[in-house]
């Protein structure tokens, strides 16, 4: 597997994960994996220009025991490639919050229901600039 990992952090109910970054000038997708690892992932927060056969849609899903479980598909897409943009994560253990770079908060379901998560990872075409956890 490719792409940017953080491992062995500690991502807790409360805290403000803020990312920023820049989808590649010819992104198809990118995504933005929080979990304990490639094989448990909370949160897959996926910007789709066009990928998967979906154009301009934010996909939302976890992936628990080697599948990937139900998607949520939001509204909205504030994002252009190559534009720089901000995106931070809070959650509890009912549910993750994810403000866009537009300033619209979009929910999904925290399923595994931890408090605590270790493990990013970045994958597809975008350049990632910061991460912060406070
Ligand atoms: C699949 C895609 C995965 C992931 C998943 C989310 O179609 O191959 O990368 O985005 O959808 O449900």
């Amino acid at each position: 597997m490719s792409g940017l990992f953080v491992k062995n952090m500690s991502f807790k109910v409360g805290q403000t994960l803020t990312i920023t970054g820049v989808p590649k000038p010819d992104a198809t997708n990118f995504a933005v994996n929080i979990g304990h690892g490639e094989d448990n992932i909370a949160l897959h927060l996926n910007p789709r220009f066009d990928a998967h056969g979906d154009q301009r849609t934010i996909v939302c899903n976890s992936f628990q025991e080697g599948n990937w479980c139900e998607e949520h598909r939001e509204g909205g897409f504030p994002f252009q490639q190559g534009e720089e943009f901000k995106i931070m994560i809070t959650f509890s253990n009912q549910e993750f919050q994810v403000t866009l770079p537009d300033g619209s908060v979009i929910q999904f379901p925290n399923r595994p229901g931890d408090e605590k998560y270790q493990y990013i990872h970045f994958e597809g075409e975008v350049k990632i600039f910061s991460i912060e956890i406070k």
